[in-house]
């Protein structure tokens, strides 16, 4: 259905004022999609990789409200808010921050970077170089980063969503597979259908919608929210399920690299944020199914020509595995 009105702009507190992660989570897909119109199925994606305590990567091309879904999110989450625009001569230390001498207390003083923040976007990731790319892991692992010898912690909540250009490769560096092993889910937002662009484009005439939102819940809620999401019941069967799907990508000819453990880990996390979204508080196998390639695809490193797309092998992965059956 189409949804012309702006009324998403005005903040979406969720219902019972509390932090039950459903309605959390319908509260921020409320608010985001208020924004950005016509994906509805990836926000729903992103939110619940947020939820998942995950991060965000989202790749297409120029135009197609990539930095848009990042804004929106970042502005319905609350908390604090740091962008780092990819050039390839942004330095670690431009990220993490720096030790700076401090004549009154004669010691270093910590002075921190963008990274010290709720919600980071880093938009166009492939453009920073490797140096700083590999200064984000630990900040994406561990929620911590090293300042000049010392271990500073990043504040909780920390969710980065990064962007990237995948068609342009002119002056990029392509992501170590560390890296995208480190983020929860990998999306693309694909072309907007004729009758939401008409709307975006008549949204927008007077103004960034973007803008206009304001948050729809604090961070103490999220904390409690993702704590909660949690305790989200796997049955056995439904566990098992889920990592011989990964098992899967592994035992793949065409892959080189199948999923990881942490990969195995962030896919049973996400099928919760699923089935939560679902209204549901026990996972099923089909939000396992639906997190599988979000999850699994991009961390995949195939032998095979660029013809074999690692969505196929973990849609295929998804078939070969037999689905329990209810009991
Ligand atoms: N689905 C959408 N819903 C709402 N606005 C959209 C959508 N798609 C694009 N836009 C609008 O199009 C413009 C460009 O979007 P945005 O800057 O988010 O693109 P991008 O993917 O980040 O592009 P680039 O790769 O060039 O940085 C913005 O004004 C944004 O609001
Ligand atoms: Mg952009």
């Amino acid at each position: 259905m189409l949804d012309s009105t702006l009324d998403g702009t005005a903040g979406h507190a969720p219902p019972d004022g509390g932090w039950h992660p459903a309605s959390v989570a319908r509260a921020l897909v409320t608010s985001i999609g208020s924004v950005l119109r016509g994906h509805d199925d990836v926000v729903e994606l992103v939110v619940a990789a947020v939820l998942a305590g995950g991060h965000v990567l989202i790749e297409d091309v120029p135009g197609s409200g990539k930095t848009t879904l990042a804004r929106a999110l970042a502005r319905s989450l609350g908390g604090s808010f740091a962008r780092i625009q990819g050039t390839s001569d942004l330095l670690p230390a431009d990220v993490t921050g720096s030790a700076v001498w401090n004549p009154q207390r004669f010691a270093f003083d910590v002075v921190e970077g963008p990274l010290f923040a709720n919600v980071v976007l880093v938009d166009e990731l492939n453009r920073v170089s490797p140096r700083t790319q590999s200064g984000l892991l630990e900040a994406m692992d561990e929620s911590a980063v090293t300042v000049d010898g010392r271990r500073c912690p990043l504040p909780d909540p920390f969710t980065l969503v990064a962007t990237q250009n995948p068609q342009d490769q002119h002056g990029t560096y392509p992501l170590p597979e560390g890296q995208l092993d480190r983020f929860a889910v990998a999306l693309t937002l694909g072309p907007l259908a004729p009758g939401y662009e008409r709307i975006v484009v008549q949204e927008q005439l007077t103004g960034a919608t973007v803008d206009r939102l304001l948050p729809v819940v604090d961070t103490a809620h999220l904390i409690a929210a993702r704590d909660r999401v949690r305790t989200t019941h796997v049955a056995d069967e439904v566990l098992d399920y889920a990592l011989a799907i990964v098992q899967g990508t592994r035992a793949d000819v065409r892959v080189a690299i199948g999923g990881s453990t942490r990969a195995a880990l962030m896919l049973v996390r996400l099928s919760q944020s699923v089935a939560v979204l679902a209204g549901r508080d026990y996972v099923l196998p089909d939000d396992v199914k639906r997190a599988a390639v979000p999850c699994l695809a991009h961390r995949l490193v195939t032998t095979s020509g660029p013809g074999v797309r690692a969505a196929d092998i973990v849609r295929d992965a998804v078939s070969r595995t037999s689905v329990p059956v209810r009991r």
